[in-house]
């Protein structure tokens, strides 16, 4: 019998959200395998409610991703030479009924994409801050779909040549709550 690794998995540990990339441009076989990836998660009744929306640098549709944006993010995320936009189906009109799982799934679908971008040594980070509603004008999101996270991706870039408060928050220890605050066996840990 194989023994238990005594290590998490490394694309999941090494994971980090970048605040630098590369000018490097992105295998679209590496992309492509990204997708594979994320294509792979479970999702409940095999519904698969993720949609993923991508442009890179060059492309006439990046700024339309850059510019929804937070100013916060949009500082550092502007050097990302691809930007991932995620969407959930969340309801479903043909047979008129709601996903409850449909943000957990892609969450799980944007999880596996994430670890496969680390194990091909690609720098990735999601963001929330941007202008949702904007985002679902500017691409003529279906009804039914709802934006989930914003993904920057390349590969990793010299964090020495960000500002400074960036390059702290680049290169800050990953923190996380303890297993107990998290995880109860049996019943709910009260507070
Ligand atoms: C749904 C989601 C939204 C996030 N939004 C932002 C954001 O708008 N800006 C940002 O800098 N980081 C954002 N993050 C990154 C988190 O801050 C980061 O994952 C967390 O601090 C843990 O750090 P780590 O990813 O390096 O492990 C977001 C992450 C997720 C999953």
């Amino acid at each position: 019998m194989k023994s238990t690794p005594k290590v998490i998995d490394s694309n999941i540990l090494n994971r980090k959200s970048h605040f630098s990339f590369s000018q490097n441009p992105v295998e679209e076989e590496h992309l492509l395998l990204l997708f594979e990836a994320a294509r792979f998660a479970p999702s409940s009744f095999n519904a698969q409610p993720w949609r993923y929306i991508y442009a890179r640098k060059n492309d006439a549709d990046y700024p339309k991703l850059l510019n929804l944006l937070a100013e916060s993010n949009k500082v550092w995320a502007s050097s990302a030479p691809i930007l991932i936009l995620s969407f959930a189906q969340v309801f479903d009109l043909k047979n008129n009924r709601a996903n409850r799982f449909a943000f957990h799934d892609l969450g799980l679908s944007t999880a596996n994409l994430l670890a496969q971008a680390t194990s091909l040594g690609l720098a990735t980070h999601p963001m929330g801050g941007y202008d949702v509603e904007r985002a679902k004008e500017v691409f003529r999101i279906p009804e039914g779909f709802e934006p989930g996270a914003m993904i920057a991706l390349g590969y990793p870039g010299d964090s020495s040549t960000l500002a400074e408060d960036l390059q702290k928050r680049n290169n800050a220890p990953r923190m996380r709550k303890e297993l107990s605050e998290t995880v109860f066996k049996g019943s709910w840990k009260a507070e």
